[in-house]
């Protein structure tokens, strides 16, 4: 294990499933207490009691949809009126979609804007003068390799990513002389929910070789954080993939993420 850091207390958005589930046992393993968020039933609790006993941390929890307009405040309020200091941010609460704009509906793109951009600003904003105040603090963002480049067939999900990797390069930027780490966490396809899984299969061997587990992932998140990493990308194979994308021209760039995004969107909405 790179890093022991039992001291820390992290809130984890997200936390009853996928990533955000594998980022809580990562953090819970290496000692640190957590306050966990998702939506209501979602098994929350289940998780935090098995993780509590599992390591013998602290484990508290909050179900809150972040969607709604005073949920961030909301959270705030029930971590001090629990007397819980945070040390460690983790924004993972996110949701997307893979079809045409066209196809998309108005709900889809708003929930998505609300929650992976304006809830993550208003939970860091709100955190930010307790992690200001801790010996060590540290934010992590959960992005995408989405970020990375405009991509047709996810044309607001991308778009989103892309604002929390800026964002976090930005206020990472103004935390400088903080002890206040920002990282910006920018995996490629990850074998989470049953949707993520589906459209792993239905890309072929590309997307096969590219996706990671939750576990792999979150361990890769965790080490990076502690390390202060402002981008962190997963797995060889995918920071091959963006130190190409960077150089190769824009026009090729598109056209291949098109063919490839919108040969996978068409099969994976086959095989649902
Ligand atoms: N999976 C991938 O291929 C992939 C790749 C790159 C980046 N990412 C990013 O990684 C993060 C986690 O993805 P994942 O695949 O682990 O997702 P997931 O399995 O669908 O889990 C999402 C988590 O967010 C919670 N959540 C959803 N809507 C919420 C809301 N309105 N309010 C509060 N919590 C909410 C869910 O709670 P419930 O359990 O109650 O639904 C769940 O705990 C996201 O930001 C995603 O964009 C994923």
């Amino acid at each position: 294990m790179h890093q022991v850091a039992s001291y820390h207390q992290a809130l984890i958005t997200g936390a009853s499933q996928g990533l955000g589930k594998a980022i809580a046992e990562q953090c819970a393993r290496r000692g640190m207490s957590l306050i966990l968020t998702a939506l209501p039933n979602s098994g929350l609790a289940q998780t935090a009691i098995e993780l509590s006993h599992r390591y013998g941390v602290r484990s508290d929890y909050m179900e809150i949809d972040l969607t709604e307009p005073q949920a961030p405040e909301m959270l705030h309020r029930f971590i001090l009126s629990r007397r819980l200091t945070v040390s460690i941010l983790v924004n993972n609460a996110g949701v997307g979609y893979n079809s045409r704009f066209e196809d998309s509906s108005l709900q889809e793109n708003e929930r998505c804007i609300l929650l992976n951009n304006l809830a993550l600003v208003k939970l860091t904003h709100l955190m930010l003068p307790m992690l200001k105040s801790q010996p060590d603090g540290y934010i992590l963002n959960v992005s995408s390799m989405a970020a990375f480049f405009p991509m047709p067939f996810m044309p607001v999900y991308a778009p989103s990513k892309a604002f929390i990797l800026n964002f976090s390069l930005a206020l990472g930027e103004e935390l400088r002389a903080t002890r206040v780490s920002v990282s910006a966490l920018c995996p490629n396809g990850i074998r989470t929910n049953e949707d993520c899984v589906r459209r792993i299969e239905a890309g072929g061997l590309a997307a096969q070789w590219t996706c990671m587990n939750p576990e792999q992932v979150a361990q890769a998140a965790i080490v990076g954080m502690l390390r202060r990493r402002a981008i962190i990308i997963p797995g060889v194979f995918n920071q091959t993939i963006f130190v190409i994308g960077r150089f190769a021209p824009l026009p090729l760039v598109y056209s291949v993420i098109s063919l490839f995004w919108g040969h996978f969107a068409q099969r994976a909405k086959a095989i649902g």
